[in-house]
């Protein structure tokens, strides 16, 4: 009998214990539906820290009202060893999304990543460009763990002793539903630090909870016009000379072309890189830009960041970098308000005053060979790690910031991003090459707050090449990586028409396009949508059984049916790219009835369809009373002020509203109320017949559009 009362007083003590190091967390709803709780001591760098984020309030309070999505006694705290553990519940049906750009998976519960910047090296375990430690669940909220650390997640993957809630009990011997990953309740996350803030973002669906999450980062980035046109990244040593012959070319194949990506050689020394002017191939770049700008192109310079001995900006930062080189080049601490000062003042001074627009960003994100290793240290005193997780962030941030100080918006390429990166004016891309999973990671990409572009830089065949071309084009940016290869859109004689046709089709979309954008920057919806991401959308075919194989799949682990090769651009539009060696594919339709964009014809409602489009036509599905405004065709996006007219096409037999966007193309002036935007509605009259109209634009407002507008009412 005592010997039981000593072991319950025992219990009871270490129970007292164990509470002792759990915390109790103070939530504090810091917008609407937004919450926010400190646990431990968080560190002074943060991902949102340093990816600046200015909370857009005003269209925060215009979501509706959210609740807390759980039992906030459902979430355990405890710092433990001078790290955090993190406990979240999760429900049977839930499904979550998220967690880093991943480029195979959409559904990621049961996954367990270790979030890491890094090049993505072919497997979804968390070491990929733009690690974003935020998730979404299928009930409608997200969590982030703001911390610049490499955070390990069990993603329903762990299940606790003490569970109110554990697994059935099977045995593999008799009972063929035995699982190899029994149900786990939890989402549980070790940050290796003392300490992390962390978010909650509520919502009545997960899109909900994407918007307030990209709002709460300062909404989406709208690109210039032009950033929105079709771009060439020429081969890494053409000379001026090169490019401006290149620019010719572009207009003698009639093929659209906006702007155009110079590559390593216009530094005298890359890599590492002096970020001056290589004096044989750009004898004038003031004239080089000069040219440009009158041919209608604006250039972008390659980057990596890390400074060549023999360069000008080598004695000045030197003691403002790392303890460790990269390629021979020194890591400025871009921490240090000093370091970014003497940036600043060399690339506008020879860049941006001379009319470059923008830069893509290399190299910012691994591998782990060519970057800094952790045991790195830093002038500001933040370790390797911290480093890593936040310089892609860090880059797009402070150059960000020089262009918008000339009211100029810019739009460029970077390697890696982190949490926060909504507002920042990046594309995230990579060499990596597979297709089918650069369509994952923009499906992916709409989950997290960035944008990402599936480049097209060489092709075996002309099928595939059109097909990759196909994608590309709808894709935040249209873009031909021709920096190893030097390939042109033309390289494929053989579907030279069918890729120019759908270049040019991008351009005539650009009206539907630039206001699916302004929905980014104020409503915070990304523009390139995973199907998951669509309201009412449900794909729930269960997982098919795996197959037991004592080599391949000894647990005989299911095979998930997720949705990751179609996605929805905008409000009105599915995409279903086509790949290599494919003459037809199935395409989801969600409830509601769709049709062809080409035709106008009904395809079908809540079902799976079969396509064979052709090679000329990437598969594309508009919703019923689906608008798309269209411009015609044209080489180039508007410039500021250009009129252009407007063609208003209208899918099936439902009345339809749609909200055009614009603004001068160009400035940031619309975040001071210049910009226009006009409601295009069709209805139906008494007889049921279908009208369209188009509201006036305010006056004063930048509006690029003629009056006279030519209706198409594309279902008969
Ligand atoms: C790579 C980059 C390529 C190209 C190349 C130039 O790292 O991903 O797109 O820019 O550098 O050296």
């Amino acid at each position: 009998m005592k010997i039981t009362k000593n072991i319950i007083i025992a219990f009871y003590l270490l129970c007292l214990a164990f509470n002792a190091s759990a915390q109790s967390i103070n939530w504090e709803e810091i917008q609407n539906g937004i919450w926010k709780a400190s646990v431990g001591v968080p560190e002074d760098i943060s991902l949102l820290k340093m990816a600046d984020i200015q909370p857009k309030k005003e269209a925060l309070d215009n979501l509706p009202d959210a609740t807390f999505p759980f039992s906030k006694d459902k979430i355990s705290t405890e710092v433990i060893d001078g790290k955090t553990y993190l406990r979240f519940p999760l429900t049977r049906e839930e499904q979550l999304y998220g967690l880093g750009l991943n480029f195979k998976t959409v559904h990621q519960r049961g996954r367990i990543m270790t979030l890491h910047v890094d090049h993505y090296g072919g497997k979804d375990d968390g070491r990929t460009h733009a690690p974003v430690p935020f998730y979404v669940s299928s009930r409608g909220y997200g969590v982030l763990i703001d911390a610049a650390r490499y955070i390990t997640v069990y993603a329903g993957t762990g299940v606790r002793v003490d569970t109110e809630d554990p697994p059935v009990l099977r045995d593999r011997n008799t009972d063929k539903k035995w699982d190899p990953s029994p149900y786990s309740d939890a989402v549980e996350i070790l940050v290796p630090a003392k300490g992390t803030d962390i978010y909650i973002y509520g919502g009545s669906s997960p899109m909900e909870a994407v918007q307030r999450y990209n709002l709460y980062n300062g909404g989406g980035y709208i690109p210039p016009k032009w950033g929105l046109g079709f771009t060439q990244r020429v081969p890494t040593l053409y000379s001026q000379d090169d490019i401006i012959k290149e620019a010719t070319e572009f207009v003698e194949h009639d093929f659209p072309l906006s702007f155009i990506g110079v590559e390593p050689g216009w530094h005298s020394m890359a890599y590492p890189c002096t970020f001056e002017w290589d004096e044989g191939r750009f004898p004038d770049p003031k004239k080089f830009n000069t040219e440009l700008i009158a041919m209608g192109i604006r250039s972008n310079l390659w980057l990596n960041p890390f400074v060549s001995p023999v360069g000008s900006l080598y004695p000045k930062v030197k003691e403002l970098s790392g303890s460790h080189t990269v390629w021979n080049g020194i890591v400025p601490d871009f921490t240090i308000k000093e370091t970014r000062d003497i940036f600043k003042k060399h690339f506008v001074d020879n860049h941006l005053s001379i009319g470059v627009s923008g830069y893509k960003i290399d190299e910012v994100d691994g591998f782990d060979r060519w970057l800094w290793p952790d045991v790195a240290t830093f002038p500001s005193g933040y370790s390797g790690e911290q480093m890593r997780q936040v310089y892609g962030l860090l880059v797009q941030e402070m150059t960000g910031k020089w262009f918008k100080e000339l009211n100029q918006r810019t739009y460029g390429l970077v390697r890696a991003s982190n949490a926060g990166a909504s507002s920042l004016p990046y594309v995230i891309y990579n060499d990596y090459y597979s297709h089918r999973d650069f369509i994952t990671a923009l499906i992916n990409s709409s989950f997290i707050g960035v944008l990402w572009t599936p480049e097209v830089r060489a092709s075996k065949t002309a099928e595939e090449w059109v097909r990759r071309m196909q994608s590309v084009c709808f894709s935040p940016m249209a873009m031909l990586n021709a920096w190893a290869d030097g390939t042109k859109p033309w390289s494929f004689p053989e579907v030279e028409t069918a890729v120019r046709d759908v270049a040019n089709l991008r351009m005539q979309l650009l009206p539907y396009i630039y206001s699916t954008f302004s929905q980014y920057h104020f409503e915070g919806l990304p523009p390139f949508r995973a199907m998951n991401l669509v309201d009412g959308f449900s794909f729930e075919q269960q997982e098919s059984a795996g197959t037991l194989s004592s080599t391949d799949n000894p647990y005989a682990m299911a095979i998930k049916k997720e949705v990751k090769d179609q996605y929805m651009m905008g409000d009105n539009m599915l995409v279903a790219p086509m790949f290599e060696g494919e003459t037809e594919r199935k395409v989801i339709l969600p409830a509601g009835k769709w049709y062809d964009f080409y035709d106008g014809k009904y395809v079908g409602s809540n079902e799976i369809i079969t396509v064979s489009p052709g090679l000329e036509k990437i598969p594309l599905f508009v919703r019923d009373g689906g608008i798309i405004p269209m411009m015609p065709v044209q080489r180039q996006a508007p410039a500021k002020g250009e009129m252009v007219d407007l063609e208003v096409r209208h899918y099936g037999t439902k009345e339809g509203s749609f909200k055009l966007y614009d603004d001068d193309g160009t400035s940031f002036d619309f975040e001071k109320g210049d910009y226009s935007r006009v409601d295009i509605k069709v209805i139906k009259d008494k007889k049921g017949n279908l009208k369209g109209s188009v509201s006036k634009p305010e006056k004063g407002k930048p509006y690029g559009y003629n009056k006279q507008v030519s209706w198409k009412f594309m279902t008969k």
